[in-house]
């Protein structure tokens, strides 16, 4: 089984480094392909627990190489703290190969995605303030920074001249900033170069070789389809592709190289930031999943928005990824509710819609359709096969299952690694 990619089905935190982390005994590569530090992938072995951002999580495995492709944007400075830290803890990170063709968060950038979201006020995205907006924005609009241009100072200086022409005139006369020196930036980049200089490589050949050689890849997404700047609810969403597709473009492998489609949900929901939630919760219910479920945000400790599961995201997500299995995580969350309900329609002014609005507009004010099933209330946490779950938690699975368009061939039960039912192998 060659190549994987592991994507988020609703709008983040589903629990996508936990799904990496169970697979990534079994793969040679894992590779992040899109978006940057915004991530936020919480990673429980025994009694250790780690956050990783900008670094994939399969980099806690030993034997795997870890891979930043080139559709990510790198923050140079949170790359080597989190190596460092990581290498601290005892995990070896030797490995790590970075694409030339990355893109690099500087100073502008994270200042720039901090004034601009005050600008915006109540209109405002809710990111995580981490300069990943406009960093892609220079990425599409050509005056980016690559990690190679480290490598090449006149390039370089150049290039961030070209870029600082106009974000000067903005930063000081639209937000009232001061104006950021051509030297501050050039000298900062070029402070990491020789550091970064051996681990930057040519990452869609070595990825091309290792398929050739029929050793296993794993595409690790970070962000979800619900905040994928072409398929999410625009513009609340982030400014990469965490689809699938974005697995072949922001790693620079052909699509038809791709074998298996995770999609990583939760057994409800919840989202961070602004945006259409439709089956968001504002009582105790909402209160009870952030509380047992420990909905507080990896990145920015934001307290996550609390929903429902909602049937026909799942639906949406499986077509536009072409999901072969779902992992559901979370289910133990679920453990105590006498009812719980499910999505599996809208209402928009009287109208019902079984798949998602074509208007953003009428996804903005849908109201949920729900389908009750009854609970379960015995531990599940110990569960390891699908007899061991309460027959009330089988039935919520199977019905969530026929719901949702792909199997689900995995069930979380608790945070620790080893907490999972397998119902299908994931690779086969
Ligand atoms: P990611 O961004 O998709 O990797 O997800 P996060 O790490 O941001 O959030 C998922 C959270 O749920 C983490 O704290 C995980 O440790 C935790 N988690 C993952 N799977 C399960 C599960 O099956 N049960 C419980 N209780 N927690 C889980
Ligand atoms: P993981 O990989 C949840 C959200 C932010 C904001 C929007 C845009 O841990 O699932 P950005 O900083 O990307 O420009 O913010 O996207 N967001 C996430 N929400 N999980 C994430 O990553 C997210 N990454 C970005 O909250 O609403
Ligand atoms: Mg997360």
């Amino acid at each position: 089984m060659p190549a994987a990619v592991i994507i988020g089905a609703q709008w983040g935190d589903e629990g996508k480094g936990k799904a990496t982390d169970l697979l990534a005994g079994r793969i040679d590569y894992v590779v992040k392909f899109n978006g940057g530090n915004n991530a936020g992938h919480t990673v429980v072995i025994g009694d250790e627990k780690y956050a990783l951002h900008l670094l994939p999580s399969g980099i806690l495995t030993d034997g795997v190489t870890p891979v930043i492709a080139n559709g990510v944007v790198i923050d140079i400075e949170v790359l080597f703290g989190e190596l460092e830290a990581l290498s601290a803890r005892g995990v070896d990170v030797s490995k790590l190969l970075i694409s030339a063709n990355a893109h690099v968060i500087t100073h502008y950038h994270r200042t720039l995605d901090k004034v601009t979201e005050r600008f915006l006020g109540k209109r405002q995205i809710g990111t995580t303030g981490r300069g990943i907006g406009p960093t892609y924005a220079d990425k599409i609009n050509r005056v980016g920074i690559r990690i190679q241009d480290l490598f090449d100072e006149n390039i370089l200086r150049q290039k961030v001249e070209a870029a600082l022409d106009q974000k000067n005139h903005l930063l000081v006369k639209v937000f009232n900033r001061r104006a950021i020196t051509v030297d501050e930036i050039v000298d900062d980049l070029l402070s990491y170069a020789e550091r970064l200089r051996p681990m930057v490589a040519d990452t869609a050949l070595v990825l091309h070789e290792a398929l050739e050689r029929g050793e296993t890849v794993l595409f690790e997404g970070g962000q979800a389809t619900m905040l994928d700047v072409d398929h999410g609810t625009y513009p609340f969403v982030t400014s990469s592709n965490a689809t699938s597709g974005g697995a072949a473009t922001g790693a620079g492998i052909g699509p038809n190289r791709i074998d298996r489609v995770i999609g990583i949900v939760k057994a409800y929901t919840t989202r961070v930031g602004a945006g259409p939630f439709p089956t968001e919760l504002f009582d105790e219910s909402g209160e009870f999943l952030r509380k047992t479920g420990f909905e507080f945000g990896t990145t920015t400790g934001r307290p996550r928005r609390c929903g429902w599961y909602d049937a026909p995201i799942a639906r949406y997500t499986a077509r536009i990824n072409g999901v072969t299995d779902f992992v559901m995580t979370k289910l133990d969350v679920l453990t105590g509710l006498e009812r719980i309900p499910v999505c599996v329609a809208y209402d928009v002014d009287g109208e019902r819609f079984d798949e998602l609005p074509v208007s953003q507009s009428d996804f903005h004010h849908a109201t949920p359709i729900y389908e009750e099933f009854p609970g379960w209330s015995e531990d599940i946490t110990g569960a390891r096969t699908f007899q061991d779950l309460p027959e009330n938690a089988q039935k919520y699975v199977l019905a969530i299952e026929a719901m949702s368009g792909a199997r689900i061939s995995a069930i979380g039960v608790g945070p620790g690694r080893d907490a999972i039912v397998v119902r299908h192998d994931l690779l086969d």
